[in-house]
């Protein structure tokens, strides 16, 4: 074995920390997020709606991959009790796993998902079918109770929005102590840990059906949710 060859094979390896579908999920929300919000304030309520299903797609997708992604999109490997967390705050390293959300970030993924969620489907109700556009489920619900979901719709985007500022300040936060946490949630992979193994290769077969079931639950409600009968 030459010189070269010895230092490829004993280089260590970068360790692939997130899938592509997830990173394509992550940023998918800054470009849609805002994108919602313009269309808002813009009266522009058809691609409001459009946007608004593709983000339930989107959610919807993320939620079963949490169940059937590699490890670290899991929500088995980071939603942890308060003991951990707390072990985590007092500065506990070894509470979290190795790569993926710490005990922390574990519940503000959870939240943030959390939020969108129940923001997108209280959009769903929302609007007056008397006057401009509603959404896909409005005609479940009485006028005056869509109305109010209407409201809390809109009031509900403050409570998005100031996770979404506390979610930036964290990454800042990390950034500044010297822990790049961008460049994985960007490339997927960080520089290598001693005696940590990352996620593996990727289980396409699992993600074409998360992605299939999320499109096709989506579609469902886009059409009003009609009965499968
Ligand atoms: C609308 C804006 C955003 C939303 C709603 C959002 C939401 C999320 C969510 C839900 C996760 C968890 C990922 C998962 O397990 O699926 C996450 C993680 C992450 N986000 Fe964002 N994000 C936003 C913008 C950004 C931006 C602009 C950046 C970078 C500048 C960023 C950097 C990250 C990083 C680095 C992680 C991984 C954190 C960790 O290592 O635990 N996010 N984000």
């Amino acid at each position: 074995m030459d010189d070269t060859a010895q230092t490829a094979t004993a280089r260590p390896q970068d360790v692939r920390v997130w899938d592509p579908l997830l990173r394509l999920t992550h940023w998918s929300f800054p470009i849609l997020i805002p994108a919602m919000w313009w269309t808002a304030e813009n009266s522009k309520w058809a691609l409001h709606r459009q946007i608004g299903l593709v983000l339930l797609g989107i959610l919807t997708f993320r939620v079963l991959w949490g169940f059937l992604g590699p490890k670290t999109a899991r929500f088995s490997q980071f939603v942890k009790g308060p003991g951990a967390v707390m072990a985590y705050l007092r500065g506990d390293g070894s509470v979290g796993p190795p790569i993926g959300h710490s005990p922390l970030g574990g519940w503000s993924t959870v939240a943030l998902i959390g939020v969108m969620l129940l923001q997108v489907s209280l959009g769903l109700f929302a609007g007056d079918p008397y006057d401009g556009m509603t959404g896909p489920l409005n005609p479940l619900v009485g006028v005056l109770t869509a109305d109010t979901i209407t409201e809390i719709h809109e009031a509900f985007f403050n409570v998005v929005a100031a996770l979404i500022v506390l979610h930036l300040a964290a990454i800042t936060y990390y950034a500044v102590k010297g822990n790049d946490l961008v460049s994985p949630m960007v490339g997927g992979e960080r520089p290598p840990m001693e005696g940590v193994e990352g996620i593996g290769p990727m289980p396409w077969g699992r993600g074409l059906v998360a992605v299939a079931l999320a499109a096709g639950f989506a579609l469902w409600i886009a059409n009003g949710a009609p009965p499968l009968t």
